[in-house]
């Protein structure tokens, strides 16, 4: 009770030419703290090197080497598990309210420093200032969410009582949990998957993408500044040969906390799944993969606002999200009036330096550019290329630059249609009416967001009925889910719908003890 009432937190408005000053400032401040500097692996309390490093790069210009990490070695990965198996004894014990107030610390110290912790996020993984701010600002959230939540579990739920049984349903931590996140959030997803772990009184292996593990590692020595027990969280970097496979079949592994792409989920789910010798438990998977997101659009809805939605959700972060927008399905009377007014709008952003706020940075590697643009080609003479798909002038910088491209006429068989391209790519599609555009969008492996426009209520509803994802968004875009608000995952191949910020996020990282008591 005493931790309501809860707001979001508050965006940074860039406008103001004082809070512009003050990211720039944090920029500098960034590059003179941390620029050049290796960072340790974290284990058993310690900093300690591994064996070697690899390099972090600035997306934005590949040339500069920004920071580097350490390559843990598999006595390493051991020793981590062991470390935080022993935490657990003490952890798990832990008041909840102990627990709630070092998030509620954490909160504050990262309010206090959130300019900086954008700058770290958009030299390591090219997001602006806006879609940084937004990241930070729901990992603020994170913490005040998770201290309620850990409180709202604490006291279990009630049971159908009988005469001479006392009988309680408590809930009860698991143990050591691995939780392996991506790049493209690289503070929110991690922290929110951490924070489901620790709240519930469970111990952490924290191993994030190795392109963005400052966002982590900053995150992690605030928690402990916030007053963390040192044990509870072990900080792994390194390679998929000793962090991958090895780290999903340890067998004093309890649950595999993941998000990433789908390729990756499946093998985790499917490989976790085999007891390994010493194992005494079944691994407990939860896993948020892709999404290829439509957003419907009705001949009734209000093709602005919609056109607006649209080039947010599928433009910002240059659509490297899985909840962005990749397919538009239109009613045929509206589609070209539609498809007119995102071209438009979509002309008018520019591509450039994120660290200066550009509306699209570099997606995160070349490799990745190379694979979005080949998408593009491939699909030439099959469908309308209507913006983009070249590589637009950034002058000397090397990056993976991408401009903002639409296509038009896509059929719902092309892989345009169904595969996740994980870049600035949207596919336009008509739909005979309404029903039919609801059909389509249900047309994918997929379903993790989407948005649908319209003014008929009866529309409306029959959209909540039907359409099949964890996140349906109604007259609004479909990025930017708010902790605490918008509980977020999704259905089908977009994986286990554990949903990060909701009201059953904890049940997936506790077990469920009954006690019956005579006297
Ligand atoms: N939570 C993010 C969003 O809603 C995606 O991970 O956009």
């Amino acid at each position: 009770e005493g931790f309501l009432p809860f707001e979001h937190e508050p965006y940074f408005n860039f406008k103001d030419t004082q809070v512009a000053e003050r990211q720039r400032a944090a920029f500098a401040l960034v590059r003179e703290r941390y620029l050049g500097k290796a960072f340790p692996l974290i284990v058993n309390g310690r900093e300690v090197q591994g064996e070697g490093t690899f390099d972090v790069r600035n997306p934005a210009d590949t040339r500069e080497v920004v920071w580097s990490f350490q390559m843990a070695t598999p006595a390493q990965l051991d020793e981590a598990v062991k470390a935080a198996q022993a935490a657990f004894e003490e952890w798990r014990f832990t008041e909840p309210f102990q627990r709630a107030t070092i998030f509620k610390r954490a909160a504050e110290l990262l309010r206090a420093r959130r300019m900086e912790f954008n700058a770290v996020m958009t030299l390591e993984n090219g997001k602006n200032w806006f879609e940084a701010d937004g990241e930070v600002a729901e990992s603020v959230d994170h913490f005040e969410v998770f201290a309620r939540e850990t409180m709202r579990w604490a006291s279990g739920k009630p049971v159908y009582p009988m005469p001479d049984e006392h009988v309680t349903t408590v809930y009860e931590p698991l143990g050591v949990v691995a939780c392996i996140s991506p790049w493209n959030f690289p503070s929110a997803i991690p922290l929110g998957m951490a924070l489901g772990a620790l709240a519930a009184g469970n111990t952490v292996l924290w191993k994030p993408a190795s392109e963005t593990p400052l966002s982590s590692y900053l995150m992690i020595e605030l928690l402990f500044e916030a007053g963390l027990p040192r044990g509870t969280v072990q900080f792994l970097t390194g390679t998929d040969d000793v962090l991958g496979d090895p780290l999903v079949d340890h067998p004093g592994v309890r649950m595999i906390a993941f998000t990433g792409s789908k390729e990756i989920g499946c093998r985790i789910y499917e490989r976790a799944a085999r007891v390994q010798p010493g194992q005494k438990w079944l691994k407990r998977v939860i896993a948020e993969m892709g999404g290829k997101d439509p957003t419907v659009v009705c001949a009734d809805g209000d093709l602005e606002a919609a056109a607006t939605g649209i080039v947010q959700a599928a433009f910002g972060y240059s659509g490297q999200k899985c909840s962005a927008c990749s397919r538009v399905i239109v009613e045929e009377s509206v589609y070209d009036d539609l498809l007119a007014r995102v071209v438009e709008k979509a002309r008018g952003l520019k591509v450039g330096l994120p660290e200066e706020n550009a509306d699209l940075g570099p997606v995160i590697t070349q490799g990745s550019a190379e694979r979005i643009t080949k998408y593009v080609q491939e699909g030439q003479g099959r469908v309308r290329l209507l913006l983009g798909g070249d590589a637009p002038d950034v002058g000397e910088r090397v990056g993976g630059y991408v401009a903002p491209t639409i296509l038009a006429d896509v059929p719902a068989d092309d892989a345009l249609f169904q595969e996740e391209i994980f870049g600035p790519v949207l596919a336009f599609t008509k739909a005979r009416d309404w029903q039919h555009a609801i059909e389509l969008a249900n047309d994918s492996e997929y379903g993790l967001t989407a948005a649908f426009y319209s003014r008929d209520p009866r529309k409306i509803d029959e959209a909540r009925k039907k359409i099949h994802v964890g996140n349906l968004y109604v007259n609004r875009k479909c990025t930017g889910a708010l902790s605490g608000t918008h509980a977020f995952g999704g259905y089908g191949m977009s994986g286990t719908n554990a949903k990060v910020g909701g009201p059953d996020y904890l049940f997936w990282f506790l077990q469920t003890k009954t006690i019956a008591q005579r006297y």
